[in-house]
C-alpha cells in the first residue's frame, strides 16, 4: 500500500484508505475519461475507488485497475474498491444480482465494499429511474432488513469483503442495527458531507455505533444539473475557506478534504482533470490547526447539494428526519 495513506479501521477488521477517489461523472462525458482518470488516479498514489452500479463506468473502472496492475503499479490487494447496489435491487431476491452484474464489469472476483445506494426502492428492472406516464418515478416497497440478510450472504460468499449502506438516517441505521440475528452490522455509512454538511450528529451517532462515516460531494458536489439547485453557493468560492487556504498556503479543495480526515471521516474526491487528482492526494501531506477545525466547522449551515427530491414521497426517503 501507498504509505502515504492514512487508512481506517473497519468494525470488521479490514482496513479503508482514508482518501477516495470518486468515478461518478454526467453522462455527457465520454466514458473513455474515465478509464483515463482512473488510471491516472492510481499512478498518482489513490488506492480507494468509489464506484457504484448505477455510475454506468464499471467496465472503465475495472480497465484501469486491470491495467494497473498488468504494468506492475498495484496488486489487487492494493485496491480497495467499493461498488453499491441500486434502487431497482433492493428486493432481496435481487441483491446478488446486482453485486455479480458489477463484478462482471469491474472483471474482479470481489469488492472490498459494497453498500445499499440509497435507502429507497424502485421498481425492479432496467431502468435505472423507472418512471410512470406522467414522469414520475416508480417506487417499490421493501423490507430493508430482508435486503441487509442478503448483503450478509454476499459477504459470507466471499463477493464483499465488507458491506455498509450509504444515504441512510439515523433511523434506518438503527432499524439495521437492531434487526434481530444481525450478522455483520454496516462498516460505514456514505453520504453528503462537506463543510456546509459536515453531518456532526449524525457524525457522532456513527462514532458511538464503531460506523465509519464516507463523506461525498466534500468539494461542493460536481453540481449535476438534474439534481443540483444551479443557484447554490459554490462551495470552493466560499471566502473563509479560500481565507484559510491561503494562510495555509494550500488550495480550498485540499482544506475541504483535509477537514475530512481531521474529524475521522473518509473522504471522496472528484476530478477527471490530472492536476486536480494529482493535488488531491497532498491530502496527506499537512495538518490544520485545532484552530482551524473550528473556523471550518463554523461554516455549517446544514445545506444539502443533492436531495434527491423526485423521491420525496417514499416512507424511505432518509432526508426527511433531522439526521
Ligand atoms: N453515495 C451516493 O449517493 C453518492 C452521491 C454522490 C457522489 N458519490 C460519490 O462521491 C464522489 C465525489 O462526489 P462528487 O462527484 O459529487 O464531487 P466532489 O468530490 O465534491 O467534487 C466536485 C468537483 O470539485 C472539483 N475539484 C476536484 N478536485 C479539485 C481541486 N483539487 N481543485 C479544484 N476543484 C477540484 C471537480 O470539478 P472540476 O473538474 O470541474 O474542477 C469536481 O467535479 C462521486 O464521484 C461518487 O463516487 C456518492
Amino acid at each position: 500500500m501507498n504509505s502515504k495513506h492514512q487508512f481506517v479501521q473497519l468494525s470488521d477488521g479490514h482496513f479503508i484508505p482514508g482518501l477516495g477517489f470518486g468515478t461518478y461523472k454526467p453522462q455527457e462525458v465520454p466514458n473513455s475519461k474515465t478509464i483515463e482518470a482512473t488510471k491516472i488516479a492510481i499512478e498518482a498514489g489513490f488506492r480507494h475507488i468509489d464506484c457504484a452500479y448505477a455510475y454506468e463506468v464499471e467496465e472503465e473502472v475495472g480497465l484501469a485497475i486491470r491495467s494497473k496492475i498488468e504494468d506492475g503499479t498495484v496488486k489487487r490487494e492494493d485496491i480497495f474498491c467499493t461498488s453499491k447496489l441500486w434502487s431497482t435491487f433492493l428486493r432481496p431476491e435481487l441483491v446478488q444480482s446486482c453485486l455479480e452484474r458489477s463484478l462482471k464489469k469491474l472483471h474482479l472476483d470481489y469488492v472490498d465494499l459494497y453498500l445499499i445506494h440509497f435507502p429507497v426502492a424502485l421498481k425492479p428492472g432496467e431502468e435505472l429511474y423507472p418512471l410512470d406516464e406522467n414522469g414520475k418515478i416508480i417506487c417499490d416497497s421493501v423490507d430493508l432488513c430482508a435486503t441487509w440478510e442478503v448483503m450478509e450472504k454476499c459477504k459470507d460468499a466471499g463477493l464483499a469483503k465488507s458491506i455498509g449502506v450509504s444515504n441512510f438516517n439515523r433511523r434506518q441505521l438503527e432499524m439495521i442495527l437492531n434487526k434481530p440475528g444481525l450478522k455483520y452490522k454496516p462498516v460505514c455509512n456514505q453520504v453528503e458531507c462537506h463543510v456546509y454538511h459536515n453531518q456532526r450528529k449524525l457524525l457522532d451517532f456513527c462514532k458511538s455505533k464503531d460506523i465509519v462515516l464516507v463523506a461525498y460531494g466534500a468539494l461542493g458536489t460536481q453540481r449535476y444539473k438534474e439534481c443540483v439547485d444551479q443557484n447554490s453557493p459554490v462551495l470552493l468560492d466560499d471566502p473563509v475557506l479560500c481565507a484559510l487556504a491561503k494562510k495555509r498556503k494550500r488550495s480550498p479543495a485540499l482544506i475541504a478534504l483535509r477537514y475530512q480526515l481531521q474529524r475521522g471521516v473518509v473522504v471522496l474526491a472528484q476530478s477527471l482533470k490530472e492536476n486536480e487528482i494529482k493535488e488531491n492526494i497532498q491530502v496527506f501531506d499537512f495538518e490544520l490547526t485545532e484552530e482551524d477545525m473550528k473556523v471550518l466547522d463554523g461554516l455549517n449551515r446544514n445545506f444539502c447539494y443533492v436531495a434527491m427530491q423526485f423521491m420525496s414521497d417514499h416512507p424511505n426517503y432518509p432526508f426527511a428526519d433531522e439526521y
